[in-house]
């Protein structure tokens, strides 16, 4: 018996010299949903490639649901479902003709099958064009398609490889409520995403993986005490005077500013409070500002808040 529906050790996964995946360790508890936040290419589609047993790691090991995805394959593969970056469903079908054949092939009676599709397609908003050709489809509809699919088995867990990616802000919405719906009856998720708030949103545990290497795991809370909640910007007047305010902010918020090209500091903060210490203390040394802003962070500014580390693209 276990009660973690993933457990990976060690996973590595190299294509000729590039190490893609690391050295990856996971522990997934049943019921929960996991993000797995990085950039493109960081080997987020790689590690879920080797749990869903559709690639073989080349060092290390991972159990579902306490199953061997090496060794106990066939048994792995009843309790997962995936849903690609890319919708692997028939174009000159309709939606309703592609759930029907996803239903036939896991086993359902043409009845059962209707009655499931039926009830995928209401579930996905996508009833009124059950009897369109999914060339007719919008990405957000393909995507809802791809994902009702994936569910037609009740797997137990279920990745969910960029569910939103590309998608306009309203569908990744709708797209989330979807996903916490599928939690709520029981399963277990695992989504990749390149979006801070995307994971900050759904999921109950963030695991960070940078360069094929998990750099943070955590809930979302925990992460974002740990890179800022809000990302503070300024610009001086001077370029002098750069290096003397990155110190300043950088002894004030006790935490590593990062200085672009063009000059502008950018520094994760978790006390906005602390603004107004900052801008006296710029003030008083006589640095002049052109520009102070403060937002959401960025995946870059995460990476670098973590990893110190500001390439976060592998150029090949
Ligand atoms: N089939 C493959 N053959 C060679 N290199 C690959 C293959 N799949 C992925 N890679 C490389 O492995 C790294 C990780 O890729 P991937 O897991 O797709 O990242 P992500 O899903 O986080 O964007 C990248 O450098 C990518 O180019
Ligand atoms: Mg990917």
């Amino acid at each position: 018996m276990t009660n973690l529906a993933i457990q990976a050790n060690g996973l590595v996964k190299t294509f000729g010299n590039n190490r893609a995946v690391d050295g990856v360790d996971l522990k997934i508890p049943t019921g929960s949903i996991c993000g797995v936040l990085g950039p493109n290419g960081a080997g987020k589609t790689t590690t879920i490639n080797m749990l869903a047993t559709l690639s073989k790691p080349d060092a290390g090991s991972a159990k579902i649901f306490g199953y061997d995805v090496m060794k106990e394959t066939q048994k792995v593969r009843q309790l997962i479902g995936l849903t690609g970056q890319f919708a692997s469903i028939d174009e000159t079908l309709t939606a309703m003709e592609n759930l029907m054949i996803f239903g036939r092939l896991h086993g359902y009676s043409r009845k059962d099958a209707k009655r499931k599709a039926n009830e995928l397609l209401e579930e996905f908003a996508l009833t009124e064009a059950a009897n369109k050709a999914l060339s007719q489809f919008s990405g957000g509809m393909r995507r809802r398609l791809d994902l009702a699919a994936s569910l037609l088995s009740n797997p137990p867990l279920i990745f969910l490889d960029e569910p939103t990616t590309g998608l306009d802000p309203r569908t990744r919405t709708q797209m989330w409520s979807t996903i916490r719906n599928l939690v709520k009856n029981g399963s277990t998720v695992m989504l990749t995403t390149q979006y801070l708030d995307e994971a900050d949103q759904l999921a109950d545990s963030i695991v960070v993986i940078d360069k094929g290497r998990v750099v943070a795991n955590d809930t979302p809370d925990g992460l974002k005490k740990s890179v800022g909640e809000t990302s503070l910007q300024i610009t001086v007047k001077s370029a002098d005077s750069v290096l003397d305010a990155a110190q300043i902010i950088e002894r004030i918020l006790k935490t590593k500013v990062q200085i672009s090209e063009s000059s502008e500091l950018t520094a994760p903060m978790n006390n906005t409070n602390k603004l107004t210490d900052i801008l006296t203390a710029l003030k008083e040394v006589g640095i002049t500002l052109t520009n102070v802003n403060l937002r959401q962070p960025t995946l870059d500014e995460v990476f670098f808040a973590l990893t110190g580390n500001t390439e976060v693209k592998e150029e090949n």
